[in-house]
């Protein structure tokens, strides 16, 4: 494992292939999730989307980690979700449900979904914004205290269902919007389909302790480079608008992700 950029409040390890930066992020969370719990009794998380957490839940549900992982003390969330009913194999509640929450005991009333029965997304979208805040206890426009946001990385560069060009990143990049403003979750739609998708906002994911992406596959190498190593372009490289403000914005990449970042390979 090579860790390569240090930065302020940025960790980078690039690890030798996908199985041990799962080992590795398996653990991590492992021990963030006991620290949490120690320290004030709960671990709040925001699980990606995507197939790439499947071998993070898989590699979680292994019996040491049944056993050392204080499950009934963590709050499940999500970062983002397919306008599909839950039972979808397309919605990342359940890729999630199916490969982690039914094999560990997790607290069922901590385990908060985006809906996705509402008519309208905007409303879906209301509703999460209305629970993410109910389950910290805060009023209407303050921003919950995440520990930990996971994301992914699409290879166009887009992170939750923040996809290149899309109206919350326009907002965010015109500076409409700033990391303060008290919008946590947004109804978009993905260009160029008419999939409707439900993200939690930079906001949202900004005001978390630590954000961790989980990057592996040849197919990211480009956007690892863009996003990490290219020009201050977050209106098509979207990735760019994550920092967390108080704590680390953390990414672990395999080797294949990363092989583009070092000696300006084309
Ligand atoms: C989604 C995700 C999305 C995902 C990236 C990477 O709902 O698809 O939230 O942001 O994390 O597209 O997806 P893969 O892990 O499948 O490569």
């Amino acid at each position: 494992m090579a860790v390569i950029a240090n930065k302020k409040n940025q960790e980078m390890k690039i690890f030798a292939d996908a199985t041990d930066l799962f080992l590795f992020a398996a653990e991590d969370f492992c021990q963030r999730a006991i620290r949490a719990v120690r320290e004030k009794d709960v671990f709040s998380v925001v699980l990606s989307g995507g197939n790439t957490p499947k071998s993070l839940f898989v590699t979680l549900t292994a019996n040491e980690y049944k056993k050392r992982i204080p499950w009934q003390q963590i709050k499940f969330f999500f970062g983002d979700e397919r306008y599909v009913p839950a039972s979808s194999e397309a919605s990342n509640y359940h890729l999630a449900n199916e490969y982690l929450f039914a094999h560990v005991p997790v607290n069922p009333h901590h385990i908060y979904r985006i809906p996705t029965e509402f008519d309208d997304p905007k409303d879906a979208a209301k509703a999460y914004e209305k629970t993410l805040r109910e389950a910290f206890h805060i009023k209407d426009d303050a921003i919950p205290p995440l520990d930990l946001v996971y994301l992914g990385l699409g290879d166009n560069a887009h992170t939750a269902s923040l996809m290149p060009l899309n109206e919350v990143v326009r907002q965010y990049v015109a500076h409409s919007t700033a990391d303060n403003d008290h919008q946590l979750v947004a109804a978009v739609v993905v260009a160029g389909s008419n999939m409707q998708r439900i993200t939690l906002t930079p906001t949202a994911i900004n005001n978390s302790r630590d954000i961790i992406f989980l990057v592996a596959g040849a197919n990211k190498a480009n956007a690892i480079r863009e996003v990490l190593a290219g020009k201050h372009d977050p209106l098509h490289y979207p990735a760019q608008l994550i920092h967390s403000i108080k704590g680390k914005t953390i990414w672990y990449l395999d080797q294949t992700a990363a092989e583009k970042l070092s000696s300006g390979n084309s």
